[in-house]
């Protein structure tokens, strides 16, 4: 195969992949605000116009995620044969637990302290730290111990689904987070934090809307009055957040079975190695904010899809009390339900709650024909990938019948990402998203309000910006009603009735 490489192929900011030029005046650095405004937008509109392998500024100089100083440029990439190549390689393909700036940052002042642990946990750790850290929580996820969460799972949703009243409006998305908010901490922390963690969701919130917000990036001033101040207090905030939990289960003696008194407890066998107190403190706070912030998400568009796919709900509903007869699903009968499973699989498909996957390559390397200089960030896109017409024809088009016929490999189909740094809790988030979809649609029907305004937002997990607003109504079929007039750039992911 011939490589590419730039013509001035010794200097390390030298990028040959194709792509916009940098733009007039502010040059590369209005490439990247213009990235992190829209993520799923822009990169959308850069496949588009270069094909599946494109630089987000032609000749590199962008920079957002990888610490490297002399940072080549950003990568991004869609499609099967590219996601393997970097899935797979391991010891090519890095991840870094924060932006760029943030991480350089993380050990100038006591203010940036927190930095150097929040958000960490597995994102933070590559080759053999990852995989030996990876064994460590390995058994928290084994089938069997996640087919013992089912009971918390439904628990916990039948306790908050009590509270929901009938014709009220309640927003989903806060709804869905606090659900599986309490799920993931009682289940691997052992500890049902329902006060405290509320606040907590709140802050990490809080914070992951900074972090998508240009200014916290652009402008990394610890002065009062700017983004960056504010983002700093949120981290300070979150990490005594994270500290509480640990110091209770420190005080508790932490012999439980949960994953945080394991982590507590545990030491590799082949190395013999302890956790530190700043490790811990990453895998809390990665587990917290990973394992209820995707799955809310996720559970948030497909409600929403299902309002807006009458068929498809009235279907759904049909399978779900006929195999369950109004009760919560047991973790057999959840084998049984073909198009929960499908709904779910086509949900995650068109809305992948986490749509871009991150890497900084380790060394000099190839993709596509292209020379990497050691230092790229490279951008998977899950979004896109799952939007190619030659994998699935009429990508927008929300049909979770498609799901009978296919079977796509990982590489084409990856709302979990692929290879050795594929989401360790995607079969507790399957599991947990099923159960909830469950209960929730043989108690209630969601329905849209009037001309509901539905924008995407967010750098790492999709989100309905601002929330999403439903009328909350006692299960009565009417699932005609509050159906269309849909406004908002939604409508450029999915094909919605008019
Ligand atoms: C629908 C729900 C979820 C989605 C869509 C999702 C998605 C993902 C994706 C795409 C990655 C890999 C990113 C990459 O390749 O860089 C990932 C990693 C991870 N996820 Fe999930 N996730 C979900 C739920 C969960 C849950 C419930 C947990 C924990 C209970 C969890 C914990 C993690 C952790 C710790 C990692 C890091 C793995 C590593 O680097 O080795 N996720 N997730």
């Amino acid at each position: 195969m011939t490589i590419t490489t730039c013509t001035l192929a010794t200097s390390p900011a030298c990028l040959s992949v194709p792509g916009p030029p940098a733009m007039p005046i502010v040059g590369p650095k209005g490439n990247v605000f213009r990235f992190i405004s829209d993520p799923v937008g822009h990169t959308s509109h850069l496949f588009k116009t270069y094909g599946p392998i494109v630089a987000l500024a032609a000749g590199g100089g962008t920079n957002f995620y990888s610490p490297e100083r002399n940072c080549p440029g950003t990568v991004f990439i869609c499609g099967p044969a590219l996601i393997r190549q970097v899935t797979t390689q391991h010891e090519i393909y890095y991840k870094y637990p924060l932006t760029a700036t943030l991480y350089r940052k993380r050990e100038t002042a006591p203010r940036t302290e927190p930095l150097k642990h929040v958000g960490v946990g597995l994102f933070g750790v590559n080759s053999d730290e990852h995989r030996q850290q990876r064994r460590l929580l390995m058994p928290t996820f084994h089938k069997k111990r996640i087919e013992a969460y089912r009971d918390d799972m439904v628990t916990i949703t039948q306790q908050e689904l009590d509270q929901w009243q009938d014709g009220e409006q309640r927003n989903i998305c806060k709804a869905m987070q606090m659900l599986t908010m309490r799920v993931v901490t009682k289940t691997l922390f052992g500890e049902d934090i329902e006060q405290n963690g509320s606040e907590a969701v709140q802050t990490l919130q809080d914070a992951l809307i900074l972090l998508a917000s240009p200014l916290t990036t652009l402008l990394p001033f610890d002065l009062p009055g700017l983004p960056y101040h504010h983002f700093l207090d949120l981290v300070g905030r979150f990490d005594g957040q994270m500290r509480a939990i640990l110091a209770r289960k420190r005080a508790t003696g932490a012999n439980g079975r949960d994953m945080l008194s394991m982590l507590i407890r545990a030491h590799d066998e082949e190395s013999g190695a302890t956790l530190s107190e700043d490790e811990l403190l990453g895998h809390i706070g990665v587990f917290f904010a990973a394992g209820h912030e995707t799955s809310a998400n996720a559970l948030t568009w497909t409600l929403f899809l299902l309002a807006q796919h009458p068929q498809v709900a009235a279907d759904l509903l049909d399978e779900l009390q006929s195999v369950l007869y109004g009760e919560a699903p047991t973790v057999e009968q959840l084998q049984h339900l073909p198009l929960l499973d499908r709904v779910v699989k086509e949900s995650m498909r068109v809305l992948p709650p986490s749509p871009l996957q991150w890497r900084v390559t380790s060394q000099m390397t190839e993709i596509g024909g292209y020379a990497l200089p050691s230092g790229t960030e490279l951008i998977i896109s899950t979004y896109q990938t799952h939007h190619m017409p030659e994998i699935y024809p009429q990508p927008k088009v929300f049909t979770p019948a498609r799901w009978e016929a296919i079977s796509p490999s990982v590489f084409e189909y990856n709302p979990f990402s692929a290879g050795p740094r594929m989401c360790i809790g995607a079969s507790f988030a399957i599991m947990e998203i099923k159960i909830v979809l469950a209960l929730l649609l043989q108690r209630y029907r969601l329905q849209c309000l009037p001309r509901p305004l539905v924008n995407r937002f967010g750098l790492m997990i999709i989100t309905p910006k601002g929330g999403l607003p439903m009328i909350v109504q006692k299960q009565d079929r009417q699932f005609a009603h509050g159906v269309g007039g849909v406004r908002g750039n939604v409508r450029e992911m999915v094909e919605l009735p008019i």
